[in-house]
């Protein structure tokens, strides 16, 4: 294979390394491509750029695979834990007995919040969204452990991934917690990570709550199928506040505002309000459809797309047949998952959705699961952020080891106006200025 591409610039030729991944992926080295031509690449979304390599997660979106550290996310699914899992995902390999020992006593021992956090809940709203919180929590944490700060110490690294990974559960539940004006519930010390949560999220100060074994283990699922999934939004916002060698706590609290949005980890609340609506109407899906494939109706099928995959993603396939076997252990029935199903079965053979390769995501089903749990749907997100913080300690990680990492700064086309004059303002021109909108608050003058 030719390892370098010719890029012909102006009858210029310019040979460009081609970089060959482990699973024969190739792509294009462009680092040195200014430097040598003047020019930059443009692409906007960045669809077509890799910003990193990594050995963390695999993805073929055509054909539908998932890795992490090289296993097939099918795999771990049936015969892992979310806990082992993160270990997988943050140290890149399946821990060995001892090793997942120390891992647990380091969550366990990290699980409480400092007794002054406790105070930062008073100051919010009982209608503040949870994500807010836990952002605002995940960095208030870097507060009260300096030593944290600044670039990586590799003997304390251990410590402040086992708290960010303990503590983000325990700020989760506290956040739902004093949103309802209940008591904060505490960890226990020997619960497991999912029950743990649940127990902190359910208990009453009188009466434990022990959630059935198919309810935790459905959770625990449903945490590991968001364990990681490459350069993602959040991912690729966590490895950019990264590369300025700022703490794991800002890392991740930037990571959690990243993917609050409903293109991101917000559309598995999204989704059920689709289902919802669709089960308030009567419409037995086929509205919904074509108001999501009319572009001016501003809708979208929720829970269906996705930027990589261009084929089912295994993470729904496998959290789909995890509802059937929840509902049907807990013995309830949920007129949403039959929504659900019908839209995929109307999408999968409909043209539009053939042709533009949209398949369900993982956040189609998921939501189905957390409500049959009893977990609010403004926590949906922020189940999604506790699932995905060990990928995003991973990637963090990857660049707080490599001693060659530079700071993520793109570039840009500048489409502005072009160079120009300072104008005093009794000499300014109304007439040739666009019209400004009138500011919603007055402004001072200077
Ligand atoms: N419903 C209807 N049409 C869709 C949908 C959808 N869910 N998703 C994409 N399309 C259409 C677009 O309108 C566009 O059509 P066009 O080419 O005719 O203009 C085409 O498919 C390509 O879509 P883009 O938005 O350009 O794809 P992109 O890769 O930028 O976005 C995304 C991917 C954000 C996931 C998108 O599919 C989407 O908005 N889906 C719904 C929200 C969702 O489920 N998000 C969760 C993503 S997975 C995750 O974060 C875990």
């Amino acid at each position: 294979m030719n390892h370098t591409a010719t890029l012909q610039i102006n009858g210029t030729a310019c040979s460009l390394p081609i970089i060959e991944g482990t699973e024969s992926e190739t792509g294009i080295d462009v680092s040195a491509l200014r430097s040598r031509t003047g020019y930059i690449t443009l692409d906007d979304g960045y669809a077509n750029t890799g910003s990193c390599a990594s050995r963390i997660t695999f993805i073929d979106g055509e054909k539908g695979i998932l890795r992490y550290r090289g296993i097939d996310i099918e795999e771990i699914a049936e015969k892992s834990t979310f806990i082992e899992t993160a270990y997988l995902v943050i140290y890149g390999h399946l821990p060995t007995p001892a090793e997942m020992k120390r891992f647990s006593q380091l969550l366990t021992e990290n699980q409480s919040l400092h007794e002054l956090m406790k105070h930062h809940f008073e100051g919010f709203p009982t209608t503040a969204h949870p994500m807010a919180m836990l952002s605002s929590m995940i960095n208030a944490t870097s507060c009260f452990y300096p030593g944290l700060m600044g670039r990586r110490n590799p003997a304390r690294f251990d410590v402040q991934a086992a708290r960010l990974l303990s503590q983000v559960r325990t700020i989760a539940a506290f956040s739902y917690r004093k949103s309802r004006g209940l008591p904060i519930i505490y960890p226990k010390p020997d619960a497991p990570y999912t029950e743990n949560f649940l127990h902190m999220m359910f208990s009453l100060p009188y009466r434990d709550y022990a959630p059935a074994p198919e309810s935790a283990r459905a959770l625990d699922l449903v945490l590991l199928l968001h364990a990681d999934h490459e350069q993602n939004c959040s991912t690729s916002t966590v490895r950019m506040v990264a590369s300025s060698q700022a703490n794991l706590f800002a890392c991740a609290a930037a990571g959690v505002c990243a993917l609050w949005g409903p293109l991101h980890g917000g559309a598995n609340q999204a989704v059920i309000e689709m289902l919802e609506e669709i089960h308030r109407s009567g419409d037995d899906g086929s509205a919904f459809i074509a108001a999501a494939k009319d572009k001016t109706s501003g809708r979208k099928l929720m829970g269906f797309g996705h930027r990589v995959y261009k084929n089912y993603d295994p993470r729904a396939r496998i959290i789909r047949k995890a509802c059937d076997e929840l509902l049907a252990a807990l013995h309830v029935t949920d007129p949403l998952l039959d929504i659900a199903k019908r839209l995929e079965a109307a999408a999968l053979h409909d043209p539009y959705f053939i042709e533009h390769k949209l398949y369900p995501n993982v956040d189609f089903y998921s939501g189905i699961i957390m409500r049959a749990l009893g977990i609010p749907l403004e926590m949906f997100p922020v189940m999604f952020a506790i699932g995905r913080t060990p990928g995003w300690i991973a990637n963090a990680k990857e660049i707080m080891d490599d001693p060659k990492a530079r700071i993520y700064r793109p570039r840009q086309i500048y489409i502005g106006p072009a160079h120009r004059h300072y104008v005093p303002i009794e000499q300014r021109d109304l007439s040739s200025t666009p019209a400004q909108e009138s500011p919603a608050v007055p402004c001072h003058s200077a």
